[in-house]
Formats: structure tokens, sequence, C-alpha cells
């Protein structure tokens, strides 16, 4: 099995793992949603332990993707997209992985900084990385605002690359992700 991307072709491992952090990401969101409805007080703190444990799963897994994404290389675009294409497309995806690095980390740092306790099913939390700090959460949040609204324009562009590819070029970007073999 191949464990690493080389220039032909993603490795299963990137390509298991690309499927599993957006599931994480986009099961994230519905849980913010459901939180902001009309829910009791005992289902909105279950729903938002089930959320911390999601982003704490993220974040781990996210730490060996960038890492990978980094270190291994990037395989060939399929068909023939022009340099400027290939070289935006391989920047936005290697800032989305680095996004899923650093977001989870400044939501860390808010809540240590507000002294929130970052509850986790079965009575675990996550220890703070700091003393409360009220400066320090402010900083952090507007970061965190800045962060989050470039990383979900990045993506919107990611997947609008992703339906282009598939609808409009018909080539065999997106099913590459999805496991396909193709020959390059
Ligand atoms: C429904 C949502 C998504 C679709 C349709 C999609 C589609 C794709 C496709 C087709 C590729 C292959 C590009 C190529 O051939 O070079 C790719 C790669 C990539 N995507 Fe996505 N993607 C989605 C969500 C995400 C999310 C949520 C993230 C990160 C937060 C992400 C990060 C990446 C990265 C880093 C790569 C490079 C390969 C890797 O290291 O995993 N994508 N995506």
């Amino acid at each position: 099995m191949q464990l690493r991307d080389n220039g032909l072709g993603f490795s299963l491992i990137t390509i298991a793992l690309h499927w599993l952090v957006a599931a994480l990401l986009f099961s994230m969101i519905g849980l913010s949603i459901a939180m902001s409805l009309e829910v009791s007080e005992v289902q909105r703190m279950d729903l938002e332990r089930l959320q911390n444990l999601l982003g704490t799963v993220l974040f781990l897994v996210s730490l060996y993707r960038f890492w990978a994404r980094i270190s291994s290389y990037h395989p060939l675009p399929v068909g023939t997209p022009n340099p400027i294409e290939v070289i935006v497309s391989r920047s936005v995806a290697v800032a989305l992985a680095l996004a899923m690095v650093l977001l989870p980390i400044a939501v860390w740092l808010s809540r240590s900084a507000a002294g929130q306790v970052i509850a986790l099913p079965g009575g675990f939390a996550i220890p703070a990385l700091m003393d409360p700090n009220a400066q320090v959460q402010r900083v952090v949040d507007v970061l965190f605002n800045i962060g989050a609204t470039a990383f979900l324009a990045g993506l919107a562009l990611h997947m609008f690359g992703a339906c282009k590819n598939h609808f409009v070029l018909k080539n065999n970007a997106l099913k590459r992700m999805l496991g396909k073999h193709v020959e390059l």
C-alpha cells in the first residue's frame, strides 16, 4: 500500500484523512447550528462536549496531515491547468491544512484565557493552556475571526475548484480524491 503521496498520486492515507477532516468539520458546523437552535441547557452542554471531542480529533489528525502535506510531493495535476491555477490551488490546499491546526489552537487558547473548561464526554476535560486573561482572549478572538473568515473563503474556492474540474472540465481530479486510479 502506498503510504505517502508521490508525483503520480495521493496515498490512501491522504485520501482517507482528507474526507475524515471534511466530515469532522461539517459535523462541527452542524453541531454549532444545532446549539444555536432552541435546545435545553443539558442538551446544549451534551452537544458542546461532542463538538469539543470532534475538534480534538480534528486537531490531532490535522497535525499529522499538515506535516504529511508539506513533507511529501503533491501529485501532478489532472488535465492541463495553467501554472497559475496549479500554484493557487496547491497554496489554498496547504493553507486549509494549516488552518485546521491553527484554528483549534486559537479556540483552545481563547477558552483557556476566558477561564472556560473544555469538557469532553465521559467527564474528561482538556487542560487549560494558560491562566485566565481577558486581554489575551480579546486578541486571540480577533485573530480567530480573521483566520476563520479567510479559511471559509479558501474552502469555498477549494470546493468551487473541485466542482469546476468535475462538472465543467469533466476531468478526474475529484474522482482521484475519491480513490480512483488515474493514469497521468
Ligand atoms: C466537500 C468538500 C471538499 C471537496 C469536494 C474537496 C475536493 C478536493 C480535491 C478534488 C482535491 C484534489 C486536488 C488535486 O488533485 O490536487 C483536494 C485536495 C485537498 N483538499 Fe479538499 N475538498 C473538500 C474539503 C476539504 C477540506 C474541508 C479541507 C481542509 C480543511 C481540504 C483540504 C485539502 C487538502 C490539504 C488537499 C491536498 C491533499 C491533502 O493533503 O489532503 N479539502 N480536495
